[in-house]
């Protein structure tokens, strides 16, 4: 995919590990981006910290402070209206999660600080479109595709989690677990209105990467292209996938090439 200069992908939880490794890239190969961070300072003390440039930053980089829960805050990340150019993001990049907390119970030991935050994501992202295609009907010929981090272990189609994660996964990540499962279905069930119009998304690819393990820093990876890549019917079962490389496959193969062939699928990475 070719990208203008007025084009930009927008991104939300980038101060997480794999969507901050997929923003370097993004940011290294001249694109530009918006981003919603709770934190700037964070996020830019990050990209500073794998050489990112602040006059990089400055050029391509456009900071929105807030929270997931400010629909204005998302608004300002998705659409930008300069010079009465209403532009909106050509793809939107998603990795919000909670943070893990253990607790004494057998059943459920893990749970996060917020157990609906990845479905509270998308139904702020989806409420801040239909009020963007509301205020300025132009950018609805311009639709964002929307790529999630959500995870393995919730497939009803195929079991993609390997043998010694299986009780770990099905009871003890429950909560974090059911929470990525309706931030998918929110997605597909637009996707699939029959009423085009109504459809939020050009496209949607849910990345669901199996137990996240290292960080953000792009030369700690092994590299996308080591990766084992499956579909939900045929997924790629292994046991743990480095953050940097997660974050480079969603840049190598969506952002780069606009991801149309992944369009509708739920895609399993692992080392
Ligand atoms: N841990 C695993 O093994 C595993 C496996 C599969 C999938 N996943 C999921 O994969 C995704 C990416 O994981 P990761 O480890 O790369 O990143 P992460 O450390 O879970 O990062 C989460 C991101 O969400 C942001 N966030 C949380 N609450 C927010 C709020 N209320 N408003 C705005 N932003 C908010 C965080 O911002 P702050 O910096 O401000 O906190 C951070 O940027 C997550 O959804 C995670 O649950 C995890």
């Amino acid at each position: 995919m070719t990208y203008t200069s007025n084009q930009f992908i927008a991104f939300f939880g980038a101060t997480g590990g794999c969507t901050n490794a997929c923003l370097v890239h993004t940011l290294n190969a001249g694109l530009h981006a918006t981003a919603l961070a709770r934190t700037p300072s964070k996020l830019t003390d990050m990209l500073h910290a794998q050489g990112v440039s602040q006059s990089t930053i400055d050029a391509q980089l456009t900071i929105i402070k807030g929270d997931i829960a400010d629909i204005t805050a998302i608004k300002s990340v998705l659409f930008s209206n300069k010079d009465g150019n209403a532009i909106i993001a050509s793809q939107i990049i998603s990795g919000v999660g909670g943070t893990p907390q253990m607790r004494w119970s057998i059943k459920k030991p893990v749970t996060i600080d917020n157990p609906e935050i990845c479905a509270t994501t998308m139904n702020n992202i989806m409420k801040a479109l239909r009020e963007i295609y509301t205020e300025y009907p132009s950018t609805t010929q311009h639709k964002p595709s929307i790529s999630v981090i959500s995870t393995t272990g919730i497939s009803d189609v195929h079991e993609d989690v390997p043998y010694g994660f299986k009780s770990f996964y099905h009871v003890a990540l429950a909560d974090p677990h059911k929470d990525k499962k309706e931030m998918e279905r929110l997605i597909a069930e637009n996707m699939a209105e029959a009423d085009e119009s109504t459809q939020l998304f050009r496209g949607f690819v849910a990345v669901r990467p199996s137990l996240l393990v290292g960080d953000q820093n792009i030369k700690k990876g092994k590299g996308w292209e080591k990766l084992k890549v499956g579909q939900e019917d045929k997924p790629a079962v292994g046991y743990t996938v480095h953050r940097a490389d997660v974050g480079q496959w969603i840049f190598e193969q969506v952002i780069k090439s606009g991801g149309e062939s992944y369009f509708g699928q739920r895609i399993t990475l692992t080392n």
